[in-house]
């Protein structure tokens, strides 16, 4: 993996570009992290094989949201403030309460020892090296307390879906909060399985050597034999509303974050509901094909949410420009789900560090172009729509 060394985030900023953070070679030139997103997937896709390639990139039917997921944030375009009399950028902030050392968090991707045999474990250790904010998978092939064991006291939430056997839902609600889990997110938008073709035709399933430690019941069975879609045919509960989302919050002291909400009035029974924050997420076009790009849906979201949850958003985030709108139009964070799978596959621990190193030296350039020193800067007026690309119609 061709990236510079991945450095700690307490590291101080003595040899660092204190706008971009970059490292300064001998002699005290800035050098740019040189990362190409596409060069990682192909390096990804040559070390884990064509299987596992098949379930990480593909997404639902004939994938066109996959495409649009990334695209659609080109239908934004950054407005610019100059003399911001800016010297120095800060990314900190906190998410429900938690301290992290950039907005960019890992999206909770399942089954990461298809990338690298230390799977989950690796990528909290990557992220904790930055300090930022890793969300596990339940569908993890570690177990939530060895990741929670690898990356002591880093900021860490478990993802929850709600499965049809509830006893085995409390057992891992309580297992991820008596292990220094920060919050419980409920996945809401696969009551049943998106029809993942690029799955199906590769073949895809759970080899042997893997389990799913946090899911127990027949779970592991039915992936090693069914693949991950008969998983959540089998074991997830369709028919939640939001009274789940306070039976959820019940079980545990930790605030629940709803993950997949697409539309203005769910965001608000949500919240309505208990939920302490929301993703904005097609579940990186794994789900309902023919759904908007998160791009596309966010603002209404945030407006209809107006203040009283926390809002994050996930899907094609695959640029620092494109985060800087994500933020300026109302999200507190982003996660990225993809682009960790491959850097976790190139490189590991240090693979992921360096992903998100790139993107907080990225974030840090585009913010000072945009004159803005912190993320609490970054604010509607930053962002416009482009020509062509009206709200109303998508088009
Ligand atoms: C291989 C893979 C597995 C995923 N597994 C889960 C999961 O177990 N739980 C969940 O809530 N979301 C899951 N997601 C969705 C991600 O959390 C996230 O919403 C999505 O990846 C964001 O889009 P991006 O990959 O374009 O960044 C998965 C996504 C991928 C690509």
């Amino acid at each position: 993996m061709r990236l510079v060394p991945a450095h700690p985030a307490s590291t101080d900023d003595t040899g660092h570009n204190p706008v971009t953070g970059e490292p300064h070679a001998a002699g005290g030139t800035p050098l740019a992290i040189d990362l190409s997103l596409e060069d990682l997937e192909r390096e990804a896709r040559h070390v884990i094989g064509e299987m596992a390639y098949a379930y990480y990139a593909g997404g639902a039917e004939d994938e066109r949201l996959l495409e649009e997921n990334v695209t659609a944030w080109a239908h934004w375009q950054l407005h610019p403030k100059v003399l911001a009399g800016i010297s120095a950028v800060d990314l900190g902030t906190t998410l429900l309460g938690t301290a992290v050392s950039s907005p960019v968090a890992i999206a909770p991707t399942a089954i990461q020892g298809l990338a690298h045999v230390d799977g989950e474990v690796a990528t909290a250790r990557g992220a904790a090296a930055r300090g930022a904010l890793m969300v596990l998978s339940s569908l993890a092939t570690c177990s939530l307390e060895e990741v929670a064991a690898g990356a002591p006291g880093a900021p860490r939430w478990m993802q929850v879906y709600i499965l049809r056997d509830r006893a085995r839902t409390v057992d891992l609600a309580q297992r991820a909060a008596a292990h220094g889990y920060g919050a419980l997110v409920l996945t809401v938008d696969a009551p049943v399985a998106g029809l993942r073709l690029r799955e199906l035709r590769g073949g895809v399933h759970l080899p042997h050597d893997l389990a799913l430690p946090n899911l127990a019941g027949d779970s592991t069975e039915s992936a090693h034999e069914g693949g991950f879609m008969a998983v959540v045919t089998r074991e997830f509960e369709p028919a939640l509303t939001p009274d789940d989302i306070g039976w959820l919050a019940g079980l545990t002291s930790l605030p629940v974050v709803v993950k997949g909400v697409q539309r203005a009035d769910d965001a608000v029974r949500c919240v309505d509901a208990g939920a302490a924050a929301l993703v904005v997420s097609n579940h990186g076009a794994r789900q309902l094909s023919d759904a908007p790009p998160t791009a596309d849906i966010l603002c209404e979201v945030v407006d209809a949410v107006a203040g009283r949850a926390e809002v994050y958003v996930d899907g094609g985030l695959r640029r620092a420009p494109d985060v800087v709108k994500a933020l300026a139009l109302g999200a507190r964070a982003v996660l990225v789900g993809r682009p960790s799978l491959w850097a976790l596959a190139a490189g590991g621990a240090d693979g992921v560090a360096s992903l998100l190193q790139w993107y907080e030296s990225e974030l840090r350039r585009t913010m000072a172009l945009c004159g803005a020193a912190t993320v609490s800067q970054l604010e509607r007026s930053l962002v416009r729509r482009a020509p062509g690309w009206s709200l109303d119609h998508g088009t």
